[in-house]
C-alpha cells in the first residue's frame, strides 16, 4: 500500500467509526448535553470536520469552506460545559459538513506530494487528523455511557467467555530488571510532540503487576473499608474523596445481596470479577495502590515495561512491531468493555506483562511533562499548554481506543479527579 492510499484508508475507517457509533442515537440526543464534561454529541462531531478542514484544507492546500464555524468549534476558546449554548450545526447539517470536507481533503491528497516540510512528511498531519477523530470518537464513547437512562444496541461477541481462571497460573507480579532504556520515540511518523524526542532513562529495577488491578480485587479494597481509611489517601485524595463522597467506582451500585453491579451503556449487569476495573481516577488507584502496599508504576517504569526487551530492543508494541493481527482489546474488538486477562494470550509484554495495551488507560504517578529536548509541533495547544503538575500521565489505551491511536509510546493525560474515561491502573512496587 502506498502512504496515500494507507491514508485515504485510514480517513476512511474512522469517519465509518465515527457515524456507525452516532447512527443509533436519535437525533434529540445528539444535541443534548449528557454530562457537564461533555459536549453535545453533535458538537464531537462538526468539530472533527471542522479540525480536518483547518489542517487538511487550510494548512495543506491553502483553502478553507467553512471558516466561519472556527470559534463555534474551536475547544479552546469554548470550554465543554458551554458547548450547548453555541449556534451548534444541527444532526442533519453536521453530517452534511463533515462529509463536504472529506470529499474536497481527498481531492487535495491525490494532487499532492507526499514530501517536504514537517507538517507532511510520511503523512504526519494526515496521521494526526485520524487520531484525532479517534480520539474524539472515545470521548463520543465515555459521552454514550455517561447517558445512563437508554441502553445504546451493542454487537454480540462470540468470544465473550471468562478467561480469568484459566491464568490463575500466572505469578501476579514481573521483576524488570535495572537499567537504561530508550523513552518515547524518534521514529514512529505520527508520534506526537509529547512523544519526542526518544531519550535514555536510567530505571532502577522494579516489580509490576502482571496484569491491571481487576473488579474482584478491587471490591476487596472496598471491603476492607479502603474508601473510609484515611491511611491509604494522600491529602488531596482524601479532600477529593469526602468532597464528592466517593464510595466505589463511578456507575456500580451495591445489588443488595453483598455485591455490585454496572451499569454500562444503559444496562445493569453484575460486575464481571475478572475484567480489570475502570472508572476509578487517579486518587482511588492511589490508594488501593497504598492499601495493597505498593505503588503506582511512573510512565518510565510502565514503558520499559511495554516496550523494552531485555536484549535492548524497543518494540513498537509489547508483542512486537507488527501491528497486524492486533493482540490487544481495542474498539476494532467492538466489546465495548475490558476483557477478563487471558482473553487476548497473545499480547504479552517482553517481561510477561499483560493487557498494556487495551481495555483500560493506566493511571502511572507521573506528572505530565515535556521530555528533554521537546520541541512543540505543529502547535502549542496538543500537548505544551498542558504540560505541569495539574495532569497525571495515563498509558496504553482502553477498549474504546483505535490501534492506529495507540503504541507503547503513547501519552495520554487527564486531571486526577476524572472518573469518566475508561481508565484503571496496576501497580509496582521497588525491588
Ligand atoms: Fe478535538
Amino acid at each position: 500500500m502506498t502512504d496515500k492510499e494507507r491514508i485515504a484508508t485510514e480517513l476512511d475507517a474512522v469517519r465509518r467509526r465515527s457515524l456507525a457509533l452516532l447512527d443509533p442515537v436519535p437525533d434529540d440526543d445528539l444535541v443534548r448535553q449528557h454530562s457537564p464534561l461533555m459536549s453535545p454529541l453533535v458538537w464531537d462531531l462538526a468539530h472533527v470536520g471542522n479540525y480536518e478542514e483547518q489542517w487538511l484544507l487550510g494548512a495543506v492546500a491553502g483553502t478553507r469552506v467553512a471558516a466561519h464555524l472556527d470559534g463555534i468549534y474551536d475547544a479552546f476558546r469554548n470550554a465543554r460545559k458551554d458547548r450547548p449554548q453555541l449556534d451548534l450545526l444541527g444532526p442533519v447539517e453536521a453530517r452534511t459538513y463533515v462529509t463536504d470536507v472529506r470529499s474536497r481533503v481527498l481531492d487535495v491528497l491525490e494532487r499532492l506530494e507526499l514530501d517536504g516540510d514537517g507538517l507532511l512528511d510520511e503523512g504526519f498531519v494526515y496521521g494526526m487528523v485520524v487520531q484525532h477523530e479517534h480520539q474524539h470518537d472515545e470521548t463520543m464513547t465515555a459521552t454514550l455511557q455517561l447517558r445512563t437512562s437508554t441502553e445504546y444496541p451493542l454487537v454480540d461477541i462470540t468470544d465473550v467467555g471468562d478467561a480469568g481462571d484459566a491464568d490463575a497460573s500466572l505469578p501476579s507480579e514481573v521483576r524488570v530488571d535495572a537499567g537504561p532504556f530508550l523513552m518515547g520515540t524518534d521514529l514512529e511518523p505520527w508520534a506526537y510532540d509529547n512523544e519526542r524526542p526518544a531519550h535514555t532513562v536510567d530505571v532502577d529495577s522494579f516489580w509490576i503487576d502482571t496484569a491491571p488491578v481487576t473488579n474482584a480485587a478491587f471490591v476487596e479494597f472496598i471491603a476492607d473499608g479502603g474508601y473510609d481509611d484515611r491511611r491509604w489517601w494522600t491529602d488531596e485524595g482524601w479532600a477529593w474523596r469526602q468532597k464528592a463522597g466517593l464510595q466505589h467506582p463511578e456507575f456500580w451500585a451495591p445489588d443488595g445481596a453483598g455485591g455490585w453491579v454496572r451499569t454500562r451503556l444503559g444496562r445493569v449487569e453484575d460486575v464481571p470479577p475478572h475484567e480489570p476495573v475502570q472508572h476509578v481516577c487517579w486518587y482511588e488507584a492511589d490508594a488501593y495502590a497504598r492499601w495493597a502496599g505498593k505503588r503506582l508504576p511512573t510512565e518510565a517504569e510502565w514503558e520499559k515495561a511495554a516496550s523494552w526487551t531485555p536484549d535492548g530492543v524497543k518494540r513498537r508494541y509489547p508483542w512486537g512491531d507488527d501491528p497486524t493481527p492486533f493482540l490487544a482489546n481495542l474498539s476494532t474488538s467492538s466489546r465495548f468493555s475490558p476483557a477478563p486477562d487471558g482473553t487476548f494470550p497473545g499480547d504479552a509484554s517482553p517481561w510477561g506483562c499483560r493487557q498494556m495495551i487495551g481495555d483500560v488507560w493506566e493511571w502511572t504517578s507521573s506528572d505530565f511533562m515535556p521530555y528533554p529536548g521537546f520541541r512543540s509541533f505543529p502547535y502549542r495547544e496538543y500537548s505544551e499548554v498542558f504540560f505541569g503538575t495539574e495532569y497525571k500521565v495515563l498509558r496504553g489505551g482502553s477498549w474504546a481506543t483505535h490501534p492506529t491511536a495507540i503504541r507503547t509510546t503513547f501519552r495520554n493525560w487527564d486531571f486526577p479527579i476524572r472518573r469518566q474515561i475508561f481508565a484503571g491502573f496496576r501497580c509496582a512496587r521497588d525491588a
